[in-house]
């Protein structure tokens, strides 16, 4: 199987530290990709939306932006880890989103983003831990992913690793290690079940779509979906 793993930060932090537990199960069995934030896309998006009315390789940040994009597309698993910062996730971690926005229902959602699995590892002092995840999850459900696992946890005392007290460490060690023990047990050539709030959001941008067709038939999205025949009966869920 493939995971790819999107960190929202280069430190090797507490966020760092609870990925590594998750991913220790999946060490042996799993081709893993990681990137880490800014490094892989240090770039913020300008706003140009060529990706959006012309093509996502007309971006200027393409050489980060692509080869994300490509392990994201051929992953079973996706991991994204981020700590909470102000109340949401990392800023490097908001600034590839946006790159991605073209990849949203409204535009022009991969087929193959429907029938993927996710999880996404938040952590903060205090608060915000769940509301970083839910900044993360927006742009993963919009991508058509119905299979998402949040672990959104607290510290509620030191914030290095090594200085949290013992009973907080293996709290939190044990439910890294349950999480990944759900997760690893899965069979991943199975696709997952796309549930009632994807299809009808796919459904609402189908309409959209249908009718931006029909009033500009060259209109990249509009054309997008109707060269798969999502306009038509085709769902991009069945194979
Ligand atoms: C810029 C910044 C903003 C933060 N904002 C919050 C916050 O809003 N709520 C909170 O509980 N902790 C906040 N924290 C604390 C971090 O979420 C916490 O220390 C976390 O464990 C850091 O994870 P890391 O070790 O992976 O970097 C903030 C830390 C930084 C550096």
């Amino acid at each position: 199987m493939k995971i790819t793993v999107i960190n929202g930060t280069e430190k090797h932090g507490v966020t760092y530290r609870l990925k590594e537990i998750f991913l220790e199960r999946f060490r042996e069995k799993a081709e893993i990709t990681e990137f880490y934030l800014p490094k892989d896309c240090p770039s913020f998006c300008s706003g140009c939306v060529n990706c959006i009315l012309r093509s996502e390789h007309r971006c200027k940040d393409i050489a980060y932006t692509q080869k994300i994009a490509a392990a994201l597309l051929e992953s079973d698993l996706i991991v994204m880890a981020s700590p909470a910062y102000v109340m949401h996730t990392t800023g490097s971690m908001k600034a590839l989103l946006d790159h991605f926005a073209y990849l949203w229902m409204p535009h022009r959602p991969a087929p193959e983003m429907f029938t993927k699995r996710a999880v996404i590892i938040t952590q903060c002092l205090g608060a915000g831990a769940k509301s970083a995840a839910k900044d993360i999850k927006h742009s993963l459900s919009w991508w058509g992913i119905s299979n998402i696992t949040v672990f959104a946890g607290k510290l509620m005392g030191d914030i290095v690793w090594e200085q949290l007290a013992d009973k907080k460490r293996s709290e939190l060690t044990k439910k890294m290690n349950r999480l990944s023990g759900q997760l690893s047990c899965i069979h991943y050539e199975k696709p997952p079940r796309v549930n009632a709030i994807t299809r009808i959001k796919f459904l609402f941008c189908r309409m959209m779509q249908k009718s931006l067709h029909k009033n500009d038939p060259e209109y990249l999205d509009g054309k997008y979906w109707a060269e798969r025949g999502w306009l038509g009966k085709i769902r991009p869920w069945r194979a």
